[in-house]
């Protein structure tokens, strides 16, 4: 890559809070961000503070890049902050869950619930003989159940290491024997789009083929007959796997007869919470690591200031428990601010492809957050399935996974958010545990495209390729590669089993800053404008684009709902922008309509930028995390075999592809 990163979409709209949401708003004076950047261990310290610690650290930070311990000598529990205290503060009766499974069931727990089932869950765990320091690995469904396993695995000092409930006996296999985990715990099933996901049935697969640390199954009966009575459906016909005697055991065996007393392990600040896996773009996934007091302190921080939580909300983030949003904006986060909140278990389409507007509508959702994957998929989808249902509670909006294109960012806005509602664009990742770039919302006028500033406390700056700190030596705008300088609460502390990957993944680019993998821009107002994975930018005759922006401006036709594009090897230009689109419900692919489509490009950001190649799709290749897999597609465009599938959602995709490019070239 060059020295710095062409920037060729311009964006000037922008859209301030309203004088009444600033008002209310949580944060809403500017200052902040310098208090918090002049003190930063300070301003950390103050959102400690309002947690509850066995006993307090006598140091904040020790930084010996790359490790960072926080909160030194602190003694604390996360099940204990996100439910006992609450309860001890006379707020037992809140409800912290409202759980809906697709077929429309809905269960509503308070905080006394959750503390009454966590300790019996946490007890039953016990009795198989997992303590403190053991690894628990969970693969369930979205819902209460798969929440309190976390929790009461946080409760007696076990880490999980929890798979998303889609991924295949394989994942599980490579997860479990990586983290050496003593037990599984399952369900029989779970629900999407209308089939029911095998739950019990692939954890049998994953140790048959191997997890000789395994020594029990706990299974939560989700689907079963009972379920089926209740709803008053015929009972399902699925895989229910094969119960192995002495290994697999009931939940309602062996938890309801459990006490409801289970004392909280007092646990070290940076004893482990967790190991969550991400892929990574090559080789076998990366046990991330996060510990207890750090990353309780960024995640209850970040979501107090950025969703603005009050008493009365209703907040929905729609990301699973499987990743780590579901981890520190599910679970730790909004619990540790006592906040209520849906957890959906389905897809998005079943019954009807209005289901996430009838979830708002129902449980009078004031707080939503979902990624920019779900958007354009319901701008294709069309209006009119939100406008049929009344959105009238939702005052915030939040995006996290990519870059939302700001089309996308302006329907959100206007047919999700009624034009009232502040978005949040947060931008961080697995590794970060906690959001590190976004607006607070009653502070930062928006962008549509931008996650605006760093959060109080965080340094993030723009380096080139050799290290320089391209602020500093040429000022803004400027575009480069995206890094962190200072550590923060609730960064990793590196790779389960495998400190040396920790250290050359995120320390070996640059040698004083955090480095992973993502391109951004600073423009003249110190907004950041994220530009996808390095990886990804292409180099055009010389210059450097990012597929970000140029999806952005295929998005920006009315016709397109949706884009991914690549870099494809050139003769002459080095690399040739190659693009693949989905159209919005009613237009027709056409010759034409490529051509228009190149065109609008061209004239958005600039000829250099026009698709040499345009091909419509149906589906984009995506992960089960609805990124789009753009090494797939760089292999369909340059006509090699098709590389590894198996974490894609639907693989059947690229295949078809695959021929149509082949077709196309003729
Ligand atoms: C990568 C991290 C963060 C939780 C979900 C994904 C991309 C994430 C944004 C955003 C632009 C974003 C980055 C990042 N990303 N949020 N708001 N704007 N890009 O976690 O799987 O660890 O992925 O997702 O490329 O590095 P993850």
């Amino acid at each position: 890559m060059s020295e710095t990163i062409d920037t060729l979409l311009q964006e000037d709209r922008i859209f301030p809070p309203s004088e009444a949401f600033k008002a209310n708003a949580n944060l809403n004076d500017p200052a902040i961000y310098g208090q918090a950047d002049a003190d930063w261990q300070g301003w950390w310290e103050g959102w400690a503070e309002k947690l509850d610690w066995f006993e307090k650290w006598h140091t904040v930070v020790e930084w010996n890049q790359p490790y960072s311990k926080w909160f030194l000598g602190g003694k604390i529990n996360a099940c204990y902050n996100c439910v006992d205290r609450h309860v001890k503060n006379g707020l037992g009766n809140r409800i912290a869950w409202i759980g809906e499974g697709e077929p429309g069931d809905v269960r509503e727990f308070t905080y006394s619930m959750v503390l009454e089932h966590v300790q019996r869950l946490a007890n039953a765990i016990k009795s198989l003989g997992v303590g403190k320091g053991d690894r628990v690995c969970i693969y369930m469904g979205q819902g209460p159940e798969l929440c309190l396993a976390m929790l009461a695995c946080a409760r007696i000092g076990a880490a999980h290491s929890v798979v998303f409930g889609g991924f295949s006996a394989q994942s599980i296999q490579e997860r479990v024997n990586d983290a050496e985990a003593k037990l599984v715990i399952t369900a029989d099933g779970s629900w999407r789009r209308g089939n029911i996901i095998p739950l019990k049935q692939i954890v049998d697969s994953a140790i048959e083929m191997g997890c000789p640390s395994v020594t029990n199954v706990l299974v939560y009966e989700r689907v079963g007959a009972p379920f089926a009575e209740t709803m008053g459906i015929p009972a399902p016909d699925y895989n229910r796997g094969t119960w192995v005697e002495g290994r697999d055991v009931w939940w309602h065996d062996v938890v309801p007869q459990q006490s409801d007393d289970c004392p909280c392990e007092p646990m070290d600040s940076e004893d482990l919470l967790y190991i969550l896996y991400t892929s990574g773009s090559t080789g076998k996934p990366k046990g991330i690591m996060h510990t207890t007091g750090g990353y309780l302190v960024g995640t209850s921080a970040t979501s107090k200031c950025v969703f603005d939580y009050k008493d009365s909300d209703i907040y929905w983030c729609t990301a699973d428990c499987g990743w780590v949003t579901g981890h520190s904006y599910v679970v730790y986060g909004p619990m540790a601010n006592c906040v209520t909140q849906v957890l959906y278990e389905g897809s998005p389409d079943t019954p009807e492809k209005d289901r996430f507007w009838r979830t708002v509508e129902k449980h009078k959702v004031t707080i939503l957050y979902t990624a920019p994957t779900a958007i354009r998929t319901f701008m294709k989808w069309g209006e009119e399935y939100p406008a049929a249902c009344d959105l009238s509670s939702l005052r915030l909006l939040g995006s996290v996974g990519e870059p939302i294109n700001p089309e996308a960012w302006m329907w959100y806005h206007r047919v999700i958010g009624g034009e009232r509602c502040p978005i949040v664009d947060t931008w961080w990742q697995t590794e970060t545990g906690a959001i590190m770039i976004t607006s607070l919302p009653g502070i930062v006028p928006a962008k549509p495209g931008s996650a605006t500033k760093v959060f109080p406390g965080v340094w993030a700056t723009i380096y080139d390729e050799d290290g320089n700190d391209l602020v500093k030596t040429q000022g803004v705008p400027v575009g480069g590669f995206l890094v962190l300088k200072r550590p923060w609460p609730s960064m990793l502390r590196g790779i389960w089993g495998d400190q040396d990957r920790y250290v050359k993944t995120y320390w070996s680019k640059f040698s004083d800053a955090y480095f992973a993998g993502d391109g951004a821009k600073l423009d003249a107002d110190g907004y950041f404008w994220l530009l996808g994975r390095v990886d990804d930018i292409m180099l055009v005759s010389g210059h450097n684009i990012s597929t970000m922006e140029v999806e952005s401006a295929l998005v920006d036709h009315p016709k397109v709902a949706e884009a991914a594009v690549i870099g494809k090897a050139h003769d002459v230009k080095g690399q040739a922008v190659a693009a693949f689109v989905i159209l919005k419900g009613s237009a027709e692919p056409s010759d034409e309509l490529a051509q228009e489509l190149k065109k609008h490009v061209a004239t958005k950001i600039g000829a250099l930028a026009r698709p040499d190649d345009l091909i419509f799709s149906a589906e984009l290749p995506k992960t089960r995390s609805g990124k789009i897999m753009r090494r797939l597609l760089r292999d369909v465009a340059e006509g090699r075999v098709l590389g590894d599938v198996t974490t894609l959602a639907d693989p059947a995709i690229v295949q078809s592809l695959k021929c149509q490019y082949e077709d196309k070239e003729g």
